[in-house]
């Protein structure tokens, strides 16, 4: 695999020390249903440098995947960022064309959702789509988008990518297809992968088996992440920062581990109190033990 061309550092480059530039960054972003006039999202920032996470925490019907939906560029009808910017690779995603958009977020921004069945085609097998995303994205031919398709089942350690190419969707367990929709969101290397309840249908097992493989991916790739999930504990392992959301406000955020340690907001600490018996306790402490 050759580098892709933003891990060339530019003649200008910064000083050592500076931190990089964020991949990913929003700025007080309000979302307003254009229909009724409401504002479903008020005020979200948080800006994600190349292989950090970010994660975004709240009950269900906080805002979190319409948020994600903003940072996509693909808002559903009628609802519109009101206010605020959403800046992806330095460009104010504002200011670009629908072609330019489309270029520039093929080659940087992908996302995982929950219930990857309904992402792929039950009549096609597995390795055939993920070839054709191939293909299409990196303009591949035939044979090597096979290849390619083949590495990046690899690459999700799935055990046998030779066998699972040729599988049809239904052959696999739910922990199988997650794993080959996080290959399908890889495969043009982009610098943000959006994991929206990713693993929410998935059985703790397996849950923490794909966090396990998005963790592992963030270190090797320096991919950055936005973990999404109405349950602490997977942000609490995933994220460097997390922003708590409710009823589509920012009501805390900050380092993960301060954010746990330290809860201001009384719905921070609702929300820690509910995971508890999760096993939220052991990243809370997991500093002190040796
Ligand atoms: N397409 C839409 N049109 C109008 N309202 C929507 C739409 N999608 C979501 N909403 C509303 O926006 C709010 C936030 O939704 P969402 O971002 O899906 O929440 P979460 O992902 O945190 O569960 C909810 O009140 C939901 O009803
Ligand atoms: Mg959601």
């Amino acid at each position: 695999m050759s580098a892709p061309s933003h891990h060339t550092v530019p003649a200008t480059a910064p000083a050592a020390d500076a931190a990089p530039e964020p991949v990913l960054a929003l700025r007080g972003v309000h979302l307003t249903d254009r229909g009724t006039g409401r504002e479903i999202v008020r005020g979200v920032g948080f800006a994600l440098r190349p292989g950090r996470a970010v994660g975004i925490v709240g009950e269900s019907g906080s805002g979190k995947t319409l948020t994600c939906r903003a940072a996509l560029g693909i808002l559903p009808p009628g609802i519109e960022v009101s206010a605020g910017s959403v800046t992806l690779a330095g460009t104010d995603i504002a200011t670009l064309t629908a072609r330019q958009w489309t270029a520039l977020r093929g080659a940087t921004i992908s996302a995982v959702f929950q219930d990857p069945a309904s992402y792929l085609n039950p009549a096609l097998r597995v390795g055939t789509q993920i070839a054709e995303v191939v293909r299409v994205k990196q303009g591949l031919g035939r044979r090597a988008a096979r290849r390619r398709a083949v590495e990046l089942l690899d690459s999700v350690r799935l055990a046998d990518p030779e066998l699972v190419y040729g599988q049809y969707p239904f052959e696999l367990s739910g922990g199988m297809l997650q794993r080959v929709l996080i290959a399908a969101a890889i495969s043009a290397e982009p610098r943000v992968v959006i994991a929206d309840e990713a693993t929410t249908a998935l059985d703790v097992t397996v849950q923490a088996e794909i966090l396990d493989l998005l963790t592992e991916l963030r270190e090797r790739t320096g991919l950055a992440l936005v973990v999404v999930s109405h349950d602490l504990a997977v942000v609490a392992q995933l994220c460097d920062e997390v922003v708590v959301l409710r009823h589509g406000e920012v009501v805390e955020q900050g380092p993960t581990r301060t954010v746990l340690r330290h809860p201001r907001h009384a719905y921070t600490r609702l929300l820690i109190a509910e995971h508890e018996r999760y096993g939220l306790e052991r990243f809370r402490t997991a500093e002190e033990t040796p």
